[in-house]
């Protein structure tokens, strides 16, 4: 079972793990651990680099997890946010989905932790507005926790109670909109199984503008095989209650059985601004913002980028991880722990650590070394050895093919570079096997 391959390695290579194992785990709590971390905060940096960059008035906040409760009765969360829920006597009763706390002394002071990051973009938009010289479109993105008492909080990683959300909130004047159309007219979105021209498609053009941007960062940044991705469009009973278009994002997660949502563009109009009556004056007219979000779940991306480069052989099991999302880029080796072996390669460790996200290990038969580095996706391994005191190279073998080429150490970081952007193997070096 792929699902159990991946939670294997997961679990005992450091990528996450349940939260609290030593007092017996409760469902929906997870903790990465050192490669799970460094994962996430590249696949945070990347979502960061591109969704910030498409407008100049984009930019990040930081909320806090615990809110009063007039958020959420504005919201609509405390009335709205709700699961069915079958008691034993089969009653359905609905059941509010947050956390409710007591903070204060007496504990009378009633706050919620926060379901998703977006309330935080809503009741900061009036100040951060004045702040940023009253311009729309303004987007204010938030990569935060989200807390949520599911009911049933089982698929592993997926339906977790504590989780990230990387989510932008763009506040702009009904019909004042403008994209640039042009650049993505002719692009085919993926919808479903059909691949549709945007310039086709029968929504706001800057609704199917961010559409193409976020299936670009899916397909060209992420590197998703175009067959393992799709938008999928919600109807009005599927929808959130705040919106008026939706389309998911769906990865194809064969662990999980399938397309699943890990993400969404989301038209919430200015429900959210006039519920929390956000009204500002713009171009001397007084104006409740609409706002369109993008919404990604960390977490759920995550597992998705583990099981879509997740690869099993008779001989080997891998993840074949690009290098802005692997954990780990590098694996130095030394053959040996003898004949000042070990020092020489200490020595080539020191020289590339700095430049590449890098990994010693002098533990254990060589081969044993290249399958553990294979497992956590490591792009490839640099290994010292008699030859390397006389020569000055190293064996360089790459992760995917498992080709290995001799390298001058004063050549290195330029080849492990030119590696890591793409360049075969065979083009930078005569393969030794
Ligand atoms: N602000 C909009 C919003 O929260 P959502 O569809 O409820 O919309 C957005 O959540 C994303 O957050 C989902 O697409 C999913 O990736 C992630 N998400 C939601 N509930 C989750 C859960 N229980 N565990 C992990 N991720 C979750």
């Amino acid at each position: 079972m792929k699902s159990e391959d991946i939670l294997n390695i997961a679990t005992k290579r450091g990528f996450f793990f349940p939260s609290g194992e030593i007092y017996g785990a409760k469902a929906g709590f997870w903790t990465y651990g050192h490669l799970g971390t460094i994962m996430k905060h590249k696949l945070e940096n990347l979502w960061r680099d591109y969704f910030l960059k498409l407008d100049d008035n984009y930019f990040e906040i930081e909320g806090s997890n615990i809110l009063s409760e007039e958020v959420f009765k504005n919201s609509g969360h405390l009335k709205h946010f709700n699961d069915p829920l079958e008691d034993e006597k089969g009653n359905i009763r609905q059941f509010n989905m947050m956390f409710r706390l007591k903070a204060g002394v007496t504990g009378d002071e009633i706050m919620y932790l926060s379901p998703e990051t977006a309330q935080n973009s809503y009741i900061s938009f009036k100040r951060e507005f004045m702040a940023l010289r009253e311009k729309l479109p303004m987007g204010l993105a938030i990569i935060g926790r989200a807390f949520r008492n599911e009911i049933n909080p089982r698929q592993g990683f997926f339906r977790l109670r504590e989780f990230t959300q990387a989510e932008l909130q763009i506040f702009f004047k009904e019909d004042e909109f403008k994209v640039n159309f042009d650049e993505v007219k002719d692009y085919k979105l993926k919808i479903m199984n059909k691949d549709i021209k945007c310039s086709d498609i029968k929504v706001p053009r800057f609704y199917i503008y961010h559409l193409a941007k976020i299936q670009q960062f899916y397909l060209d940044t992420l590197k998703i095989p175009k067959d393992k991705f799709r938008f999928r469009e919600l109807d009005q009973k599927e929808r959130a209650f705040y919106n008026k278009i939706h389309y998911d994002i769906e990865l194809k997660i064969d662990s999980l059985g399938g397309f699943k949502e890990v993400g969404g563009l989301h038209l919430r109009q200015d429900y959210d601004t006039k519920n929390h009556n956000v009204s500002v004056s713009y171009n001397g007219k007084k104006i409740y913002p609409h706002v369109l979000e993008i919404s990604i779940g960390v977490d759920r991306n995550i597992w998705a980028l583990m099981d879509i480069f997740y690869k099993k052989d008779k001989d080997r099991e891998l993840f074949l991880f690009n290098r802005n999302i692997t954990p780990i880029e590098v694996a130095v080796f030394p053959l040996v722990n003898k004949d000042k072996i070990p020092e020489k390669a200490e020595e080539i460790y020191e020289l590339i650590k700095d430049d590449f996200n890098c990994f010693y290990d002098s533990k254990g038969s060589i081969g044993k070394r290249y399958a553990r580095s294979d497992e956590i996706g490591i792009n490839f391994c640099i290994t010292i050895d008699h030859d390397s005191l006389k020569k000055g190279d190293v064996t360089i073998r790459d992760r995917s093919s498992m080709n290995q080429i001799r390298v001058k150490v004063k050549d290195l970081k330029e080849t492990l570079n030119k590696f890591l952007d793409g360049v075969e193997l065979n083009n930078l070096g005569k393969l030794i096997n």
